[in-house]
């Protein structure tokens, strides 16, 4: 017994320590918003069932599946990759610490894996993606969707997520229920407030805030460490700076998402412990972007909010069953986390440290698909006297906002009620020289 133990702690450690990418049966799977889903999710029809209780409300917020990189990733990426050469030169003449089979896998790769895609639109994996949860959320909700008074489904006018609402429909309904999908609308209040929203984008999206975070991080020790690992590993001759380092990074972990296999060839240049430095990155852009960084980030989660509050209480008071599911953006479901309290540290994320064990972590919150999903039951108590209670999910792991595990009515009254009639008139600062602003918004 004790020697089987030995060797299987030994297998262990030599199949997850390899020095090679390839072979690594264990490498990291955590890259910050473009986690895969599969990686991190739980599974909702796992979840135990509310003893006398049926669902009777669903209201669900989704981040599209995995996508193509963005035309704005790809500057960096394209720059990134010219690299191939000379670390295929370098490896011939002996020097960096690279794998033969790694750097074999890095010569077959080619640029045109990624030319040949239309930047920022939904991946074949990612449909499937979402369609696998629509048909768990299918299983899960099978009587309430039969019997639904109401459902609406709606994206943001994008490709990637009017069909990833096409591909979670058609999981749902399993070819035999109907379901309508809403058209997109530009200037949508509810999706996605920020992108419309111009105080968020003067003074948040592009102020100062999260580019000085991330400027401070780059001079830590650590992270400067891993610009000199990187370079020693490749044996590349010139230094390489944090936006070449990002680059590289990106063709990592968005190949990596998209291949059948979860793997790039580009992660080989990076240690684990390396990957986690870069993950904290993209939090601490999102953190500034989204989060707890600005109080006006809480304020966009408003509307979407207010809506949730609404739908529960008219089932309530009609005895209406409805199914609601938005289909929208990492910024979005990271607003709702804030506006809720969620995933909040103390000390605050900053670029003067990365604290390990920090909850506000992208890749658990906001991996491609993620989701965050309320269920309004309706239950009998002992003495036959209804009562609802509200239940959460946050990527298909049931989530306790109230203890022990789910929110009464009137906990969750409570905790939604500062959402009842938001509005995005605080957007409207710059109001005077909107226009002038926004052009200078385009622009950037
Ligand atoms: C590396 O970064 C430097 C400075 O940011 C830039 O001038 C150079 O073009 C980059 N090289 C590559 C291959 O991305
Ligand atoms: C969506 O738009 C199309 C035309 O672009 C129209 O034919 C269709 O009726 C619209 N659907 C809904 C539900 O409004
Ligand atoms: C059932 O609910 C009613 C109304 O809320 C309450 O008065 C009663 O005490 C509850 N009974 C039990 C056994 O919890
Ligand atoms: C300026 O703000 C007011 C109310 O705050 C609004 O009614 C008006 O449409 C805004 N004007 C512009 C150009 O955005």
């Amino acid at each position: 017994m004790y020697a089987r133990a030995v060797v299987f702690y030994l297998t262990f450690v030599l199949v997850c320590s390899n020095r090679c990418y390839w072979n690594n049966k264990c490498s990291n799977k955590h890259f910050g918003s473009k986690t895969i889903y599969d990686e991190v999710r739980g599974d909702i029809r796992d979840a135990p069932e509310l003893k006398d209780c049926e669902p009777v409300s669903v209201w669900a917020m989704i981040r599209h599946g995995t996508r193509h990189p963005s035309s704005s990733n790809l500057p960096t990426m394209q720059h990134a990759a010219e690299l191939k050469d000379d670390i295929v030169r370098r490896y011939l003449e002996g020097r960096g610490e690279l794998c033969a089979q790694d750097i074999t896998n890095l010569q077959e790769w080619s640029m045109h894996e990624i030319i040949a895609t239309t930047p920022g639109h939904l991946t074949f994996e990612g449909y499937k993606e979402l369609r696998d949860l629509g048909v768990r959320f299918h299983d899960h909700f099978l009587p309430l969707l039969q019997d639904l008074d109401q459902h609406h489904f709606k994206p943001t006018l994008e490709q990637r997520t009017i069909q990833s609402a096409k591909a979670f429909v058609e999981g749902l309904a399993q070819g035999y229920l109907k379901f309508e999908i809403s058209n997109a609308t530009d200037r949508d209040e509810i999706l996605r407030p920020y992108f419309y929203c111009t105080k968020h984008n003067v003074e948040v999206y592009n102020g100062p805030r999260s580019k000085n975070e991330l400027s401070k991080y780059h001079e830590t020790p650590e992270f400067q460490k891993v610009l000199e690992n990187v370079q020693k590993r490749t044996g590349l001759e010139r230094p390489l700076s944090p936006t070449n380092v990002s680059g590289l990074y990106d063709l990592c972990r968005f190949l990596r998402a998209y291949s059948a296999l979860r793997t790039s060839p580009w992660c080989a240049l990076f240690s684990d412990e390396e990957l986690q430095i870069l993950e904290y990155l993209n939090d601490i852009r999102h953190y500034y972007r989204n989060g707890y960084g600005s109080p006006i980030n809480q304020k966009l989660a408003g509307p979407a909010l207010g809506g949730l509050l609404e739908q529960f209480e008219s089932s309530v008071q009609h005895s209406t069953k409805s199914f609601t599911s938005y289909f929208s953006h990492d910024s979005m479901i990271q607003m709702i986390y804030s506006a809720l309290g969620l995933f909040r540290d103390y000390p605050e994320i900053s670029g003067f440290e990365r604290l390990p064990d920090r909850k506000w972590r992208t890749s658990y919150m906001t991996p491609f698909a993620a989701n965050f999903a309320s269920v309004l039951h309706k239950c009998t108590n002992e003495t036959g006297d209804i009562n609802h209670q509200v239940q959460f999910f946050i990527n298909e792991k049931e989530f306790h906002l109230c203890q022990p595990r789910t929110c009464s009515w009137t906990e969750f009254k409570d905790k939604f009620e500062q959402f009842r009639n938001s509005d995005l008139e605080f957007c409207n600062i710059y109001n005077s020289s909107t226009t002038a602003l926004k052009s200078i918004i385009v622009g950037l």
